[in-house]
């Protein structure tokens, strides 16, 4: 079975089949999904949806796109939501400066992904990290909390393989998307030969990154199959136990998950 790690089935591009796809997934043998909240509707509707499907969890959290124009009182309801037994992680959260360019508004990113973190702390769950043409601010941001103990997946991981050894050395995970399957996913493909096994996470991003042969469609869990086979191509061992070796990963990150393995 996998465990799909990052999905947004909240979003929009699902409306017309959401139910119907849902359904289909243990058939296609995903076991477990976390959607993630990536603002404060989807977090709410990632709660939603965790207490419709036995087999879906929820993450709450505020992505950097929606971060700098966070409140104490966003703060405020993350923290009610930790407190749900479905919700299992905060996220997505992290600095995006692809997308952002101004100094001033870089800074908010920051200070309330840091609000977010130390949320995370205070209520022992772990964070799901966004991050994007951000380097540098990442790895001594996740440096300083590795040693508050915080516990980790940098999400859809596009750095080096160099600095994915380093997050490693951490303690956090290092979550594998759809670009491992690309022609020019070199990069991460060599990631994926440099870490050990039982860090590696599978996700998705869905409804984006749908891995070969589907790119440039929507994407949906039901691909994962097809990192599989790549991850299981790289690392030299089966397709069962990439599938096996990740579902347990994502249990040791993900612990409040366990009391719902069924
Ligand atoms: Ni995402």
């Amino acid at each position: 079975m996998i465990f799909e790690t990052h999905a947004h089935y909240d979003d929009e591009k699902f409306d017309t089949d959401r139910v119907e796809l849902l359904s289909s997934m243990k058939e296609a043998g995903i076991g477990h999904v976390i959607n993630v909240g990536a603002n404060m509707k989807g977090t709410r509707e990632s709660i939603h949806l965790a207490h419709e499907y036995d087999f879906i969890f929820a993450a709450a959290g505020v992505h950097p796109d929606d971060a700098p124009r966070m409140t104490e009182a966003d703060i405020e309801e993350l923290r009610k939501y930790g407190a749900d037994p479905k919700v299992v992680a905060i996220g997505e959260i992290g600095p995006d400066y692809y997308w952002e360019k101004d100094p001033a508004i870089r800074e908010k990113q920051i200070y309330w992904w840091k609000r977010q973190m130390d949320l995370a702390l205070e209520l022992d769950l772990p964070v799901i990290i966004h991050s994007r043409d951000a380097a540098e601010i990442t790895m001594e941001v996740m440096k300083e909390y590795a040693t508050k103990g915080i516990r980790a997946v940098i999400h859809c991981y596009s750095y080096s393989a160099e600095m994915a050894k380093e997050f490693v050395k951490l303690g956090y995970y290092i979550g594998v998307g759809g670009v491992v399957t690309f022609k020019n996913g070199r990069k991460l493909q060599e990631t994926v030969c440099h870490i050990p096994m039982d860090r590696i996470l599978l996700e998705t991003d869905s409804p984006y990154m749908a891995p070969e042969p589907y790119r440039g469609k929507r994407n949906d869990s039901r691909y994962i199959p097809e990192m599989v086979k790549k991850i299981a191509e790289i690392k030299g061992i089966s397709r069962e136990e990439v599938e096996d070796i990740t579902w347990n990963n994502a249990f040791d990150l993900f612990r409040k998950a366990k009391e719902w393995n069924i």
